[in-house]
């Protein structure tokens, strides 16, 4: 078998498409665009890149982007103010705060992420959306697991009764898509197991699955021999690794081992171009949505 690839780059552009209407009609109306601001702490490559292409995105569907850029050596309190002076700046016209993870060690990361108010909270991470999502009625969806989800649904492949498998605990990605896949309604009513580094015989575990999600940051970490032939599996890790055919160069890999297992499911998510570019798509939605219910376009 060779499996159906689930093309993330071609939905993220469909998704652009219908958000930049949207974003259109919202700022005829406010007399503004929605705004995004996203604060980038420190000079680790990978944030810079991912912020880029989150300020790009934005650019594409007129959502006014701006990214903040703070030195490494800032510290807990001065991130802190600087989230809320965001909330408070030009009476509120910000809409969506994103402060990019990971943030240096000596910073306490909940305390930022906590003081991003639950309104303009489009990562999904503030306490009163989590359990906004754990009650069955999300508001702001974790942007990743949104994207899975949605992934899933666009390709048309049933999660209701079946079971799913994910690897990795985060509250980023795994406990969110957990709580997705497990919930009611399109994309849900699955049998969902979360699996983590503490799981045993975890391909035993994932050989059940008939949607399987790697969600860790370990290259090669899904082989072949753990998916059921058939299976969806969609590869949510992003890793920079050494290229053995260039010279020093290096390429993105997922947590998939790609060519094994593509001869063995139904269904793959590239790395990159599947789930990534959805991330960022559900960034978007999530910005236009706190825009509009802040306007009271949206209940
Ligand atoms: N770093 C990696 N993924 C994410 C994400 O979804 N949101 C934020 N804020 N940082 C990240």
């Amino acid at each position: 078998m060779s499996a159906r690839i689930l093309d993330g780059k071609a939905l993220a552009g469909r998704i652009e498409d219908s958000i930049r209407a949207e974003a259109a009609s919202f700022s005829r109306v406010a007399g503004r665009p929605p705004r995004l601001v996203v604060v980038l702490v420190g000079d680790v490559a990978a944030s810079a890149s991912y912020v880029k292409s989150k300020a790009a995105a934005a650019a594409r569907v007129g959502i006014d982007a701006e990214v903040v850029r703070v030195p490494a050596s800032a510290d807990t309190q001065t991130l802190v103010e600087l989230v809320r002076a965001l909330a408070r700046e030009e009476q509120g016209s910000v809409d969506g705060i994103l402060v990019q993870l990971p943030l240096p060690a000596h910073v306490d990361t909940q305390a930022v992420l906590d003081s991003v108010p639950a309104d303009r909270d489009v990562d999904g991470f503030h306490p009163e959306n989590a359990g906004l999502l754990s009650q069955g009625r999300p508001r702001f969806v974790p942007c990743t697991a949104a994207g899975v989800q949605r992934m899933l649904v666009d390709a048309g492949i049933a999660t209701a009764g079946r079971e799913a498998v994910i690897i990795g605990r985060s509250d980023i990605v795994g406990k969110p898509l957990a709580l997705l896949l497990s919930g009611r309604g399109e994309g849900g009513d699955a049998t969902v197991t979360l699996c983590h580094s503490r799981s045993d015989d975890l391909a035993a575990i994932c050989r059940r699955a008939d949607i399987l999600v790697a969600a860790v940051g370990k290259p090669g970490l899904v082989t072949a021999g753990m998916v059921k032939p058939g299976a969806a599996v969609v590869d949510v890790g992003i890793n920079r690794v050494a290229d053995a055919t260039a010279s020093g160069g290096s390429r993105l890999v997922g947590d998939v081992d790609f060519a094994g297992v593509s001869a063995v499911a139904g269904w793959i998510s590239p790395v990159p171009g599947g789930v990534g570019p959805l991330t960022v798509a559900m960034l978007l939605a999530n910005t236009l949505l706190a825009a509009e219910l802040r306007l009271g376009r949206r209940a």
